[in-house]
């Protein structure tokens, strides 16, 4: 973990001084893997004005109160095709919530993306899991130390220790 922190403030000096740019979010697929369990009745990047996308999300849980929740968090880099790129983490996700800071990088997509939700709480969760019109704003990830190009964030989370749904977010990074 105390590496993690040194690599991640690291990263994010380095990048600071080098570059800048920014992301702009293209696409998103949510996917579930057993609808009986859990199923997205929306999953929406709408553009609102040129450059800008809002993403919409409700996602219902069938059988709550759920208490055991694991994330993989993986980014992609488009060069034929999407290659695993930079970062695979996997973590419980209920403990990450208690100890946010532990996991910087996590963290720095966190913060951008749990605005406009009801996600950003320690578990259990009783009840469906919304994301009503989140905005990228400008720089809100410009610390994300990665190259311009085309980008997937694939998110897939298991309950109780079984992946059940799968979230690609897609984005591009230019200068
Ligand atoms: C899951 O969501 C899709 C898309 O909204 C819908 O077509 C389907 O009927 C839903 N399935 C269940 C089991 O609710
Ligand atoms: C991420 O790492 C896990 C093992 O920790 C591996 O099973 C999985 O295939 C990896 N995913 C990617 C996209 O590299
Ligand atoms: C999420 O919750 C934590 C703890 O309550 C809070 O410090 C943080 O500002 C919240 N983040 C967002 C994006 O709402």
């Amino acid at each position: 973990m105390a590496r993690g922190l040194v690599i991640g403030i690291c990263w994010t000096l380095l990048w600071s001084i080098f570059v800048a740019g920014d992301f702009q979010l293209q696409n998103v697929i949510c996917e579930s893997f057993d609808n009986a369990i859990t199923n997205f009745s929306r999953c929406e990047m709408k553009f609102i004005r040129r450059g800008v996308a809002a993403f919409y999300m409700v996602w219902k849980l069938y059988n709550v109160p759920i208490k055991s929740v694991d994330i993989n968090v993986a980014l992609y880099k488009k060069s034929n095709g999407y290659r695993p790129f930079l970062f695979n983490q996997t973590l419980d996700f209920c403990y990450y919530m208690r100890n946010p800071r532990a996991h910087p990088l996590i963290y720095m997509m966190h913060k951008v993306f749990m605005q406009a939700s009801n996600i950003n709480h320690s578990c259990p969760y009783d009840h469906d899991l919304i994301i009503n019109e989140f905005i990228y704003k400008k720089n809100d990830l410009k610390d994300l130390p990665i190259p311009n190009g085309d980008y997937m964030i694939r998110v897939k989370v298991a309950f109780d220790k079984e992946y059940r749904t799968s979230i690609k977010i897609y984005a591009k990074r230019t200068d």
